[in-house]
């Protein structure tokens, strides 16, 4: 770790200037923090998971079309990613109550929503990621309309794929949240999805008996934390059985 430079350290990764000009090494950490960093703690091999779940699906997402910042897998804890101006924008896609919105909406948790919503909450530890609107983040210049069209068609593109993706083996994608940035190529900017997609940023509940196999078990002290990270890869078919270079394809439910 000690041989890059380190450009920005967040709760659960840090990120190092990468082998080549626009390009960066994100590195997973253990570090689980939740409710703005007011809990923290460590998932022991969450960071080599999550690199893992990451890698598997910003991989699938490419290649029905959405564009991201993952270039490739570099070793068990980091991968290589261009480097792209984030949005100071976290979007939030919700299918089934939960979470915030249950509490705020006083509807119970596991209430299948009308359709998908989505939902902006401005990037600040300090503040608490406050919710926003369209006419927050158009005025404060963090996005305009245009922008903000693209990242909802893609925020609903992935809720789709996704939504469908995990169904396959036997998971129900409650609620996601995805954050994306500004890729600079030759004097034009397109906006790719970037950060992660985990069980960090996922609720994930098996279909059969609503086990929640996400972070809500570190948030709410369930338990087998790092039991439903692994239950997650292993049910993606990316759960190295027989040492790292073993990697499966996905074992779909009938
Ligand atoms: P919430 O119900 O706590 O608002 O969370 C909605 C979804 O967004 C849930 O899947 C967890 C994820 N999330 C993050 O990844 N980071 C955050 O900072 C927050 C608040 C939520
Ligand atoms: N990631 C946020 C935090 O660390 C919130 C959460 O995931 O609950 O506080």
């Amino acid at each position: 770790m000690a041989r890059r430079r380190q450009i920005y350290e967040g709760k659960a990764k840090v990120l190092f200037e990468g082998p080549e000009p626009g390009t960066l090494v994100q590195y997973f950490k253990d570090d689980a923090t939740a409710f703005n960093n007011k809990k923290k703690g460590v998932i022991t091999g969450k960071g080599v998971l999550n690199n893992r779940i990451s890698e598997y699906l910003m991989t699938r997402l490419g290649e029905i079309g959405v564009p991201t910042h993952f270039v490739r897998r570099l070793n068990m804890r980091e991968q290589l990613v261009r480097e792209v101006e984030i949005i100071p924008v976290e979007i939030v896609v919700r299918n089934i109550a939960a979470g915030t919105f249950s509490q705020r909406f006083g509807m119970a948790e596991g209430t299948q929503l009308p359709r998908s919503i989505v939902e902006y909450y401005y990037k600040s530890d300090e503040l608490g990621d406050p919710m926003v609107s369209e006419e927050h983040v158009t005025a404060f210049g963090w996005a305009t309309t245009q922008d903000l069209d693209d990242i909802m068609s893609m925020a609903l593109r992935v809720n789709d794929f996704l939504t469908g993706l995990f169904l396959g083996v036997g998971l129900r994608l409650i609620d996601f949240k995805v954050e994306f940035g500004r890729l600079w190529q030759n004097d034009e900017m397109r906006i790719v999805l970037a950060d992660e997609i985990s069980p960090d940023c996922c609720r994930l509940w098996d279909t059969k008996t609503n086990e929640k196999l996400d972070k809500d078990r570190f948030r709410r002290d369930l338990g087998q934390v790092e039991e439903a990270y692994q239950e997650v890869a292993r049910r993606l078919g990316i759960l190295p059985e027989g040492g790292p270079g073993d990697v499966k394809g996905p074992k779909t439910l009938q």
